[in-house]
């Protein structure tokens, strides 16, 4: 009777293992994690409350949130790449989805393959097949997107343009014909900071002057970059450079926005983060404080990009960086952190109701418009051709040579096999 009983508790024991594997078995997390990114300050809340949710399910782990400030990573990717390269990797850091990804670091073969992830998280069914197809190659899957983003889009404040008798224009031409009446009057006709911005400013005129076709031809290598649909390109973006700031180069993205703002310009052409910060940070109402236009000739068009994370081989602290991927990749994660960023969430079952105005309008136009991918913000192109492509544009805004630029970036198209 006695080893019966002892038996019985045995028996009980193993099954109420068995019943609660989860609870019993999870192993709690401690030690350091370790997220490179440039979401610093004004960029910051949406991360911020990604940590927060992070930190609320491992409380245990040390969170060091490592940003180095500089829009759209400019200063972010060089510290990266010493990092990488002194086999000093983060735990897990940000990278635009696409080329700068798969061209930069899944060709020097520095990032794990997440499929496991993916498959155990039912990820291959909850984020669109395009997208999975733009962070995979054959060999597996190297990331998880955090955003969709789009770069056409420009902004003003509604009370400005009707104090000045403007309206948003629809097309380059209508800009160009109220840029001078409303610089006669001593405003900016269209905000800009640094170089990067300008990069950006290109891609929307870009898109406008060769429509989606075109744009995408030019990337996968069937459009020559000295073709002179090209140069007409350039020569377009020239007359706008006109109607600029001076001081742009010595601006960061959020001081042009904040020139438009301020009424000190009427336009601002810049990805949806400026909704971000003026909703999020700048407290204004989507529609009523602010308002946004698909930049000039782009209408139907949407010009996206998307944040995502990746696991660098050899992350010190590897369980935890997967903890933060899942956070990342969840519903709850997704739609916490892009309604405070100014982006949609890449899921498709994202739940609209926490979206302000714009991010709806901008949901919307993703599920209807003709999507294409940015250059700016590496979906288009690796590191090495933005490299180039940066120095061409210094090039650019000190001769306006739109041929001279055109045949440089073809050279460089080449030389970083673009399309190959
Ligand atoms: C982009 C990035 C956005 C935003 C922006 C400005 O490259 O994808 O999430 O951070 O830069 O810094």
């Amino acid at each position: 009777m006695k080893m019966s009983l002892a038996k019985l508790f045995l028996v009980l024991a193993v099954a109420l293992m068995l019943a609660v594997p989860q609870v019993s078995m999870a192993k709690e997390l401690n030690g350091d994690l370790e997220i490179f990114s440039w979401w610093a300050g004004d960029e910051g809340p949406a991360l911020q409350a990604l940590i927060k949710q992070y930190k609320d399910q491992n409380p245990n782990v040390n969170v060091i949130d490592a940003t180095v400030t500089g829009g759209s990573g400019v200063n972010a990717k060089a510290v990266l790449k010493t990092r990488m390269l002194g086999n000093e990797p983060p735990d897990s850091f940000q990278v635009h989805s696409g080329q700068e990804l798969i061209g930069t670091w899944v060709k020097a073969d520095r990032m794990e393959d997440l499929t496991f992830l993916f498959k155990e998280q039912g990820w291959m069914d909850a984020f669109p097949e395009g997208l999975i197809k733009l962070i995979g190659t054959d060999d597996g899957i190297w990331s998880v997107p955090v955003t969709i983003h789009r770069s056409n889009v420009m902004w003003y404040i509604p009370a400005n343009l009707k104090k000045w008798g403007v309206t948003a224009p629809k097309t380059w031409a209508d800009f160009l014909k109220i840029a001078p009446k409303l610089q006669k009057e001593g405003i900016v006709p269209l905000a800009m900071a640094e170089n990067w911005t300008v990069n950006h400013l290109w891609e929307s005129v870009a898109l406008a002057s060769l429509g989606a076709d075109k744009w995408d031809a030019l990337w996968s290598g069937k459009l020559r970059f000295d073709s002179p649909d090209v140069v007409k390109a350039w020569e377009l973006f020239g007359k706008i450079l006109k109607y600029t700031n001076k001081d742009a180069s010595s601006l960061s993205w959020q001081q042009a926005t904040d020139m438009m703002i301020d009424g000190k310009a009427a336009f601002n052409i810049m990805g949806d983060w400026a909704a971000g910060y003026m909703s999020t940070t700048k407290k204004m109402a989507p529609g009523k404080d602010f308002g946004w236009a698909t930049s000039p000739d782009t209408g139907g068009e949407f010009m996206f990009l998307s944040d995502s994370f990746g696991l660098p081989k050899g992350a010190p602290n590897r369980d935890n960086a997967i903890a933060w991927l899942k956070v990342l990749g969840s519903k709850k994660g997704s739609d916490t952190f892009n309604p405070l960023k100014g982006s949609i969430s890449p899921r498709t079952d994202s739940d609209l109701s926490k979206y302000n105005a714009y991010l709806q309008s901008a949901s919307a136009d993703f599920g209807k418009d003709r999507v294409v991918g940015s250059l700016a913000h590496g979906v288009a192109a690796n590191e090495t051709f933005m490299g180039g492509f940066s120095q061409i544009m210094e090039m650019f805004l000190k001769t306006h040579n739109a041929k001279a630029v055109s045949m440089a970036c073809q050279q460089l198209a080449d030389k970083s096999k673009i399309g190959k």
